[in-house]
């Protein structure tokens, strides 16, 4: 059994993200207007906390440490950046409950060369 209640939807509103810690996992629900998504709570490109970074506009989110996007309809990477995905697990809603299919807490693997500071992404 790993579906997991995460909060009571109306907890999360529209066009915004919230985090919260269920069974010591950490995880972040966005509500996009047509539903909701629930993923790990750090951007996979270089670990920015996507509560206090991430923006919902237009059922796109934006992490606005360097603008990288996700379609929340479609669980899609926006734009031409590809390499790194974010991890989506399963939602659903019973009642007013929000339940997420968690097996275990997803851990993106970061490489040694992401680790640029902000200097050297705005200058390369
Ligand atoms: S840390 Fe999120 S886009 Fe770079």
């Amino acid at each position: 059994m790993s579906w997991r209640r995460i909060c009571a939807a109306d907890s999360v509103a529209l066009n915004s993200l919230k985090k919260f810690e269920v069974d010591g996992i950490p995880v972040v629900v966005a509500n996009y207007g047509d539903g909701f998504r629930v993923f790990p709570p750090i951007c996979p490109h270089m670990e920015e906390p996507l509560e206090e970074s991430g923006l919902i506009e237009g059922k796109v989110l934006t992490c606005t440490k360097h603008l990288w996007q996700w379609n929340l309809a479609t669980c899609q990477m926006e734009g031409t950046e590809t390499e790194k995905l974010m991890h989506f697990y399963d939602v659903k809603q019973e009642g007013d409950d929000l339940l997420a299919f968690i097996k275990s807490e997803h851990i993106y693997e970061f490489d040694e060369e992401d680790e640029m500071d902000d200097d050297d992404f705005f200058n390369s």
